[in-house]
């Protein structure tokens, strides 16, 4: 069982990579105090995470009941309840509902040909460049922001502004400079004009769509549309340039091996990226919350009404009763059950096939183009941007 504190962040000094970081063999849900004094389950079973996640007695919305646990003065996006995620039940499945067609593994199948001529038209401006080059600002951070400004019918002229406010976004500041509230008021303000912009002039777009299933359902409060449309833009690229980064300084660190299999071999870095996704977590965070709306049982333990619990994905992920240890670092084995790197259950990522797809291509192509990719300086020189529920390299040098 890990040590108290270390539940809502593990970071000793100097910051480990994050394909590094240790997770404790996972053992029935456990009550652990936190620093504040208060109490939380911890749950890190494969079997019990997939359940709390899953099931409808447990949710986020009362995570932000007037009983519920502290919060910041000042909500950021990921903590602001009027957030999808925040929400549960009906109100929850009538945001997702607006969203939920457009990204079908079968939809975004669709979408493979432009997000291939995007990775595409990256990697011809990487040649161009003198080396060494960072491949986070030329490539990592790029390429999911072209793809969802693509989606969303956003013009490059946004790229900056957009950027500027996710990371303030999810800066996880308890109290933000006045700079910050002004930056995050202004990204409110840019969803709200744009929602209302498209509902005047619908387009060929994600948002468009969304206004449109919006107004059909009837009744979603406008704030609502406001946090799902800023949360799209900021989620929708901030976790894949993440893992696109965190999974190239591992392959080109300490797995330079698969790199010829990754350019050869396109459906062997489906599997890989499969494999990446899994066992690289996006961040320090351990767990992601809930709290149980009734007495219930999870994995034999009684848990009470009112409890939080926080379910650790990562820890699950490695549960030996259902991944092979011994296969756990072989890149191009399949695995052996769905990742909770996405989530489980009503919140389940719904970009989790746009995300595998982008990272995918990515590694195929990247691989293909440029063999003799490397590292142009050493891991441990990485400094690290920290996020409230991410951490990636600032930069990574490469050249080739
Ligand atoms: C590598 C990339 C990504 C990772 C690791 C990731 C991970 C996650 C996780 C863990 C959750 C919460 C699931 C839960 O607690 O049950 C989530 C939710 C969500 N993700 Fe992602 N995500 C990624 C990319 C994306 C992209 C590209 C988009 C959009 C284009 C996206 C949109 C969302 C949305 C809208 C939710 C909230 C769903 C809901 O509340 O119903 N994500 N994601």
């Amino acid at each position: 069982m890990p040590a108290a504190a270390d539940l809502t962040s593990v970071v000793p000094s100097p910051l480990p990579p994050l394909h590094r970081l240790q997770f404790d063999v996972p053992g029935p849900p456990c009550l652990t105090p936190l620093p504040d004094g208060s109490s939380v389950w911890y749950v890190s079973r494969y079997a019990d995470v997939r359940q709390v996640l899953s099931d409808s007695e447990f949710g986020r919305a009362e995570l932000y009941a007037p009983d519920g646990p502290p919060r910041p003065e000042t909500p950021g996006l990921t903590d602001n309840p009027e957030l999808m995620f925040n929400q549960d039940g009906d109100s929850h499945l009538r945001l997702r509902r607006t969203l939920r067609r457009a990204f079908t593994p079968r939809a975004v199948a669709r979408w493979r040909p432009w997000v291939a001529s995007i990775v595409d038209d990256l990697l011809k401006g990487l040649a161009d460049r003198d080396t060494p080059v960072d491949i986070v600002a030329e490539f990592a951070l790029p390429l999911p922001i072209a793809v969802i400004s693509r989606l969303m019918g956003l013009d490059a002229s946004v790229h900056e502004r957009l950027r500027r406010w996710t990371v303030i976004a999810f800066s996880g500041d308890p109290s933000p400079s006045e700079e910050a509230r002004a930056a995050l008021d202004d990204f409110s303000d840019f969803g709200a004009a744009l929602l209302a912009e498209r509902r005047r002039e619908p387009g060929d777009d994600l948002v468009s769509g969304l206004v449109s299933a919006a107004d059909d359902e009837g009744g979603i409060p406008e704030s609502h549309l406001v946090s799902l449309v800023c949360g799209l833009v900021a989620g929708g690229h901030d976790s894949t340039m993440t893992m696109l980064s965190n999974s190239l300084l591992y392959l080109l660190g300490e797995r330079r091996e698969c790199w010829p299999r990754l350019a050869a071999d396109e459906q062997a870095a489906e599997t890989a990226a499969a494999r990446l996704l899994h066992m690289i977590p996006l961040g320090d965070d351990r767990g992601t919350a809930r709290r149980a709306a009734q007495d219930v049982e999870v994995g034999g333990v009684p848990i009470p009404a009112g409890a939080v619990l926080l379910a650790d994905c990562g820890a699950a992920n490695r549960d030996p009763e259902v991944f092979s240890p011994d296969r756990a670092e072989d890149l191009f084995a399949p695995l052996e059950a769905p990742t909770l790197s996405f989530g489980a259950g009503p919140h389940y990522c719904l970009g989790a096939w746009l995300a595998r797809l982008e990272i995918h291509l990515s590694l195929h192509r990247l691989a293909a183009a440029f063999p003799a990719l490397r590292l142009a300086e050493p891991s441990e020189a990485v400094r690290w941007r920290l996020g409230s529920t991410s951490r990636s390299p600032e930069e990574l040098l490469v050249t080739w």
